[in-house]
């Protein structure tokens, strides 16, 4: 069992890459759990210190689109437009694959999902690295994704050589993955990047279970089939403050509430409908709710608490990718 570093130095970071090693690195989404994308021995330690299925493929990370052929076979035109204007950024373009990435990171598909993180610590380590880095978000399988150095030493202590040392991540919510192999454009799911400036590019873009056939769907994203984000506590949607009314004192203790504060300062009645949670926070934008949410599932499941009552935000452009994972970490999906 390797003994988890905490380090600073990118160099250093670099070099275990290269050397085959596990390194836990920020980014401006989530951690990511690097190995080298080339090798079939550090993907197998992966999926094992992960605790992932083989059947779900790993997003490469590249420096730059100058290193596009060390993880790609092609470059599909859709690709080019959407990381010309997103790259670097939160956004994952799915694109042929190379021969050269490990057939373990891919999950046997030949398509491969590839990202430019906008993220100095991470630009400037895959940089040094000089090859392509497969980076699933650094949690255990099934648990809510890390925004923390911290968060990635609790799932993963004992079980990867390095954590590369960063902030708070800034958008706390995985990249907006699309499948480029269609034509047009697929969005597999959703992130910072929305549909609809997507669709500014290519206007026939859609979600992809918005499509007819959902086996295609399961095929393109194998991902989507597994439980995602799931803390130990129970989670419970709601959409307005008045339908925590009926919840007992006694329940109240030993929950977490999280909603947005255009609710905070409700009218009078439901102000009470907030009174005796044992951890609450109110998010003052979608924004905030997004960058934090993963944390404060966390945080809940530190604490030892039973359940969490969590603000179904109201569907808009802006809100699909923390309706997303705010469906799934509920079992919604
Ligand atoms: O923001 C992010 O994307 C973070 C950071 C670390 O870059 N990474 C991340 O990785 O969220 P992960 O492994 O947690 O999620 C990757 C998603 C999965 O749903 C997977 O099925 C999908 O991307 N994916 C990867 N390669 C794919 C491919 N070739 N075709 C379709 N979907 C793919
Ligand atoms: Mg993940």
């Amino acid at each position: 069992m390797p003994q988890t570093k905490i380090i600073d130095d990118v160099n250093h970071a670099a070099q275990a890459l290269c050397e085959g090693l596990i390194v836990a690195f920020p980014t401006e989404t989530v951690y990511g759990l690097g190995i080298d994308a080339t090798s079939d021995q550090a993907a197998r330690r992966l999926f094992e210190a992960k605790g992932r299925p083989a059947d779900n493929p790993l997003i490469v990370h590249l420096a730059d689109v100058q290193h596009w052929p060390l993880a790609a076979a092609s470059m599909p035109a859709s690709a080019l437009v959407l990381l010309q204007r997103f790259a670097p950024g939160p956004l994952t373009v799915v694109v042929p694959r190379s021969p050269f990435i490990s057939s373990l990171v891919t999950a046997s598909l030949e398509t491969v999902g590839v990202r430019i993180p906008n993220h100095p610590q991470a630009r400037q380590m895959l940089e040094l690295c000089g090859r392509p880095i497969a980076a699933p978000s650094a949690n255990r399988s099934g648990r809510p994704s890390c925004t923390t150095w911290q968060a990635v030493l609790e799932d993963m202590d004992g079980r990867i050589d390095y954590i590369l040392r960063g902030d708070v991540c800034d958008v706390g919510l995985e990249s907006t993955v699309v499948d480029c192999i269609n034509d047009p454009p697929v969005v597999l799911r959703a992130g910072r990047v929305t549909l609809q400036r997507i669709r500014e590019l290519f206007p026939g873009t859609v979600f992809a279970r918005e499509l007819a056939e959902q086996d295609q769907l399961i095929k393109a994203s194998p991902g989507t089939r597994h439980a995602h984000y799931q803390p130990k506590a129970t989670i419970e949607l709601f959409e307005t403050l008045s339908e925590l009314a009926k919840i007992p004192l006694v329940k109240r203790a030993e929950s977490a509430l999280a909603c947005l504060s255009d609710e905070v300062a409700p009218p009078k009645t439901e102000r009470s409908s907030c009174d005796g949670f044992v951890m609450q926070a109110s998010f003052d934008s979608l924004e905030t709710y997004g960058k934090q949410f993963y944390e404060f599932l966390r945080e809940a499941d530190r604490r030892g608490l039973k359940s969490i009552y969590l603000q179904l935000v109201p569907d808009c452009e802006q809100s699909h990718a923390l309706r997303d994972r705010l469906l799934r970490a509920a079992g919604r999906t």
